[in-house]
């Protein structure tokens, strides 16, 4: 199996291959998504919902982030291992640039995620040129859930699908090397994937994206009784965990899910 670097998920995009990502937190669910085949591994802040049993990701640590970004790219051979920087942990750009140094040097990690909008450019261009990959999370930013009052699709109005559209492209242009879009119309993700030349994750974004995220914890129908719309529960007809999440790789690759509702 091939590793999996920038230059390996650059290529895909060129060449119309989706790109297969989910969560982890743990060495064990690390390994057998390595394993499964999915190309890109991300350390999410999630982990403050699935993992510690919270309502927001908010209360997550850098120390939380370094200690399961340690599990997981302890045990990954092949994927590319991604890490959130948490709520309030790149308010600047010296604190950006410890923080990220931490989640690579001691957690691991080869690229870091950060939500983003136009506050963040320039943070996300100084990380850059300081060679820490980057990837920018736009559309609903979770650690906003107190601002924005709960959960809601984003650039759903004219202005703010223009807005996020202009967010999207600085950000590319400030250095960042891939995006994750987040519960945004499917018209707005695919106008975003056409013209960013670095890959396009989405999730709860519709199927042209150039690749798709999912938390782990929803593929398997581990869901406390909340499941997003956008999410699909692999495991409800596959044989095993391991079954599941090839299922949710092959439906990725081929484009069968996400369907367009
Ligand atoms: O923290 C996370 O798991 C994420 C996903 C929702 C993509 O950012």
């Amino acid at each position: 199996m091939e590793n999996v670097t920038l230059k390996l998920l650059q290529a895909m995009k060129a060449r119309g291959e989706k790109i297969a990502c989910l969560t982890a937190y743990d060495a064990s669910f690390a390994a057998l998504l390595d394993q499964a085949g999915i190309d890109v591994i991300l350390v999410g802040d999630s982990l403050g919902m699935v993992v510690q049993g919270h309502t927001s990701t908010v209360s997550v640590t850098m120390d939380d982030m370094i200690y399961h970004s340690q599990c997981v790219s302890s045990a990954v051979e092949h994927s590319l291992v991604i890490s959130d920087m948490p709520f309030m942990t790149y308010t600047n750009v010296e604190q950006a640039l410890a923080n990220a140094t931490d989640l690579i040097q001691i957690g691991g990690a080869q690229m870091v995620k950060l939500e983003a909008s136009a506050r963040q450019v320039s943070i996300v261009h100084e990380l850059s040129e300081c060679g820490v990959p980057v990837c920018a999370h736009l559309g609903l930013r979770p650690q906003y859930v107190h601002k924005l009052g709960g959960y809601f699709m984003q650039g759903a109005s004219e202005e703010s699908a223009e807005e996020l559209f202009s967010n999207a492209m600085s950000l590319q242009a400030a250095g960042a090397d891939m995006l994750l879009l987040e519960c945004i119309p499917g018209s707005l993700a695919r106008k975003i994937t056409h013209h960013c030349a670095i890959p396009v994750i989405g999730i709860g974004a519709g199927p042209e994206c150039d690749g798709q995220i999912l938390v782990l914890h929803d593929v398997l129908g581990v869901t406390r009784g909340i499941t997003p719309k956008f999410a699909k529960n692999f495991l409800a007809v596959a044989k095993d965990i391991p079954a599941a999440v090839a299922a949710y790789v092959d439906a990725v690759k081929s484009s069968s899910f996400p369907a367009d509702a």
